[in-house]
């Protein structure tokens, strides 16, 4: 039996997409059925078991539609396993988990979610939108510090943790 699963992203210059879709990728590896979403342009979770929520932390936040999402949709996501990550940290920081914002710390203990993981983030002159990314994109700390080989196991043990889940006696008559 597999699951649905449904990977959602907040970015702003696409490089959460990218892990968004990396994620993906491993989970359907997994033999999970999953879609990878913008999260702003999902109205429903209803025909999902799971849900890997991502957001790209801009000075220390997750965006707000990711916020959105999580508060809209906390008391269906309460009966659903829920994974969380965010992504940000460039340069000599790339490797350091960040914190929960408070706001998405107290919506995740509401939902029974564990902390989001850390994923290392882009910010690149190519890619950059804004003033102060373009100019931070300059500077030396630019550059792409997503790790894919961490991505994927990271994914790889969500998608075990689902199948030991749907395997559990007490789930037996979902299969
Ligand atoms: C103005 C600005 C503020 C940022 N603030 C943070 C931050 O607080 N923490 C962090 O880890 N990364 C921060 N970053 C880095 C971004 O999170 C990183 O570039 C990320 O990969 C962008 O994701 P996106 O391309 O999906 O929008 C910031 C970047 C910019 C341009």
């Amino acid at each position: 039996m597999s699951r649905k699963v449904l990977v959602a992203y907040a970015t702003k210059m696409g490089a959460t997409a990218g892990i968004a879709e990396a994620i993906g990728a491993e989970l359907e590896r997994g033999g999970h059925q999953v879609d990878v979403r913008e999260v702003g342009k999902v109205n429903s979770i209803e025909e999902y078991d799971v849900v890997v929520l991502g957001s790209a932390l801009y000075t220390r936040r997750w965006r707000p539609e990711a916020v959105r999402f999580l508060r809209k949709h906390s008391d269906e996501l309460r009966e659903r396993q829920v994974w969380l990550f965010h992504s940000g940290p460039v340069g000599p920081d790339k490797d350091q988990p960040q914190a929960m914002p408070g706001k998405v710390e107290r919506l995740a203990h509401r939902i029974g979610a564990t902390a989001a993981t850390t994923f290392g983030g882009r910010l690149e002159p190519a890619t950059a939108k804004g003033f102060l990314a373009e100019r931070m994109a300059r500077s030396d700390i630019a550059g792409d510090s997503r790790d894919w080989e961490t991505i994927r196991a990271w994914a790889a043990d969500v998608s075990a943790a689902v199948h030991a889940i749907e395997a559990a006696p007490w789930n037996r008559h979902i299969s």
